[in-house]
């Protein structure tokens, strides 16, 4: 099944309006898997990126798929390889650090709904050329901030950003308050320490305390 690059950035939208928070993975026991995303949708966080970066990420992900309410999604997609693994073990999305023709073409033979990653206005132009306008903004930090997404919002306003690497508790609103912000992406919610340690109280803890960074929008009754 093809998609297109606006169906896919449709669906990728939708996906990214489900939480101001998109926990990003990494799991190196995929017996960790249910009870981490059990956590983490219990804590207000359904849609959760899990890396391909270690052998146990293609098993966590078929461990995840079929929760209720998960939405799981294949990170670190790199190769057409990598977009038909991360499809056959039911993710329902995938990530990229950045794109490539390859890549951006595998995902679409392969009908996986992506976000492409870019850090520049040049990046963000190519991707807008093939019909993509919801962008993964990686690495958000190193590449420029928050400041670097309200100053692309001026020539690039139909886009919208998924900005992700080196964001945490204390600068996710400053991300979350722009207008071309859909969702951030992280690691914190879900840190190596408290996986391994199996502190599923804990996770759930931290992703309520992420659900709570969306600013309140004045219509919702806010400042
Ligand atoms: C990544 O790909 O590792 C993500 O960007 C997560 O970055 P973070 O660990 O800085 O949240």
């Amino acid at each position: 099944m093809t998609l297109t690059p606006q169906a896919a950035s449709e669906r990728m939208r939708e996906i990214c309006a489900r939480a101001p928070v998109m926990p990003v993975l990494v799991i190196h026991d995929a017996a960790h898997a249910r009870p981490l995303a059990e956590a983490l949708i219990a804590g207000g966080l359904p849609v959760l990126e899990v890396t391909l970066r270690t052998p146990a990420a293609l098993a966590a992900i078929e461990a995840m798929a079929g929760l209720p309410g998960a939405v799981v999604g294949a990170g670190t997609l790199l190769t057409p390889e990598d977009v038909r693994a991360a499809r056959a073990a039911g993710a329902e999305f995938g990530v990229s650090p950045g794109a490539t023709d390859r890549l951006l073409e595998a995902c679409a033979e392969e009908g996986l709904p992506l976000l492409p990653g870019a850090a520049t206005a040049g990046e963000v132009m190519g991707l807008l050329e093939r019909g993509h306008d919801m962008v993964k903004f990686f690495p958000a930090e190193a590449a420029g901030g928050a400041a670097m997404l309200r100053a692309l919002a001026g020539p690039l306003p139909q886009v919208r950003f998924c900005p992700t690497g080196g964001i945490g508790p204390d600068n996710a609103r400053d991300y979350l308050a722009l207008p071309n912000v859909a969702c951030v992406g992280g690691s914190w919610v879900a840190p190596p320490g408290p996986i391994a340690a199996g502190d599923w109280a804990g996770i759930e803890a931290r992703a309520r305390q992420a659900v709570r960074l969306r600013p309140a929008r004045p219509e919702e009754g806010g400042r």
